[in-house]
């Protein structure tokens, strides 16, 4: 595969064709069409691929399996999720409210955090969500001080077990040393677990665990499973979490797993540790779900070339709605949506428009021939962990995200504009 290949098609999401006029269509909308209607910077986001993708975690895993919020929320998102049957992960009173603005009914919500305040804890009571994950002592004292004995409250246990899958590996020593969940290898995931059934007014439905995110590897899963499920099976608790972290491939050349292998490679895994039939499996996927479903799409407003340097191609967003890049160093690919299968021989850096040499999209993005001012430039799989993450970095409003399908698109989040910018002023 050469650099100058077009993006491969396998990263757009699942209802991109490519019309007679070379445009890039999603959910039957002209891509080109939606960036005149919608302005830029704008998320479109392919309805019936999230549809899809929710499908496969409602088949791969039992009752319970959640979709991670954090990954990507908005009301229109999280009622997709949860009417095709799947619970909303929240890591926050925030991400809770928007939950139950959409509907959903609180006792399809997990309500995870390593350090829920009082507050959150009592809306968590009040509104009775499914499970609240127990991550510290201090949360089980903060509790204690809310439960009644009336109405037993259910909780997961979040566990480190020792293990840590990154993209490309599997080590089982580092995970101790994290701001999340009880160890197990200390005991103090035990000692929690005694604790809160030894409390009235608790019910210890299972354990959770995380063990990493953007991990390729089915096989690490298939591992940290097997030493979970050592600790699990003398519990003889209901309900296996075994967290997110499916890895996606972002750009050309990458190829990860689906989510259907991801939960066959842990329910091998566990049943073969023998962990019993009857136990609820559980997972919480959210890049998985989401990461491709989306394209941003920008326009180029300058290109500076600097000769025997590099050319500077800079759009009209950046890193405050994808600090993917600058954060973690991802690496995304860059195309025209006007002329998708256009070969892409020119090597430039996308930049945004923040006042920040690092504000970089893409450090050497293959573009096509001929790339001008006025063009529209897209990234795909953004549909993850950019609008959730995005910021107003220099006052920067935040972009529009729209859901396609079936030759319509339909606004769920509105571009933010400068008037929102100052309704938290008070003087
Ligand atoms: N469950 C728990 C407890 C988690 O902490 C996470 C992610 C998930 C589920 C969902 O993981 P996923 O399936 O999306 O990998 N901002 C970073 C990712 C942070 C993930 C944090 N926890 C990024 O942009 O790569």
């Amino acid at each position: 595969m050469a650099a100058a290949d077009p993006l491969e098609f396998s990263l757009l999401p699942l209802t991109s064709t490519i019309n007679e006029q070379g445009h890039l269509e999603i959910g039957g909308c002209d891509v080109v069409e939606l960036a005149h209607t919608y302005g830029t910077p704008l998320f479109v986001y392919d309805e019936r691929h999230l549809h899809i993708r929710c499908q496969e975690a409602v088949a791969a895993f039992d009752d319970g399996v959640a979709f991670a919020s954090k990954s990507f929320l908005c009301r229109a998102m999280a009622s997709l999720a949860a009417s095709e049957g799947l619970c909303i992960d929240v890591a926050s009173g925030g991400e809770l409210a928007v939950a139950l603005a959409a509907g959903v009914p609180a006792d399809r919500i997990v309500f995870h955090g390593n350090n829920k305040s009082m507050e959150e804890l009592i809306t968590a009571l009040e509104v009775k969500v499914r499970h609240i994950v127990i991550d510290s002592f201090d949360e089980i004292n903060r509790l204690e001080r809310l439960v009644s004995d009336q109405a037993p409250v259910s909780v997961l246990v979040r566990v480190t077990p020792g293990v840590e899958a990154h993209t490309h590996e599997f080590i089982q020593t580092g995970q101790e040393d994290s701001k999340f969940g009880l160890s197990v290898a200390s005991g103090a995931a035990l000692a929690a677990i005694e604790r809160l059934r030894a409390m009235a007014g608790i019910h210890v439905a299972g354990i959770h665990a995380h063990i990493g995110s953007q991990v390729f590897d089915v096989e690490s899963f298939a591992k940290a499973a097997t030493i979970l499920a050592e600790f699990f099976i003398p519990l003889g608790l209901e309900e296996l979490c075994v967290g997110g972290g499916l890895g996606v491939a972002y750009v050309n050349g990458e190829h990860a797993a689906t989510i259907g292998e991801w939960g066959a490679a842990i329910r091998s895994a566990l049943k073969e540790a023998g962990v019993p039939d009857s136990t609820v499996v559980t997972a919480e996927p959210g890049r998985a779900i989401v990461a491709s479903a989306a394209v941003t799409i920008y326009r180029v407003g300058t290109i500076k070339r600097l000769p025997d340097i590099r050319t500077y191609v800079a759009v009209d967003g950046g890193m405050s709605d994808n600090p993917r890049p600058i954060l973690y160093g991802s690496g995304y690919e860059a195309f025209d949506p006007a002329r998708v299968s256009a070969p892409r021989p020119e090597t430039v850096r996308v930049v945004g428009k923040h006042c920040e040499s690092g504000d970089v999209i893409v450090p050497d993005a293959q573009v096509p021939e001929g790339i001008a001012v006025g063009d529209l430039l897209a990234t795909p799989v953004t549909g993850a962990y950019g609008y959730s993450m995005a910021s107003n970095y220099n006052r920067v409003t935040r972009p529009a995200v729209v859901f396609v399908a079936d030759g319509t698109a339909r606004l769920v989040l509105r571009r933010e504009t400068d008037a929102d910018l100052l309704t938290l002023e008070v003087e």
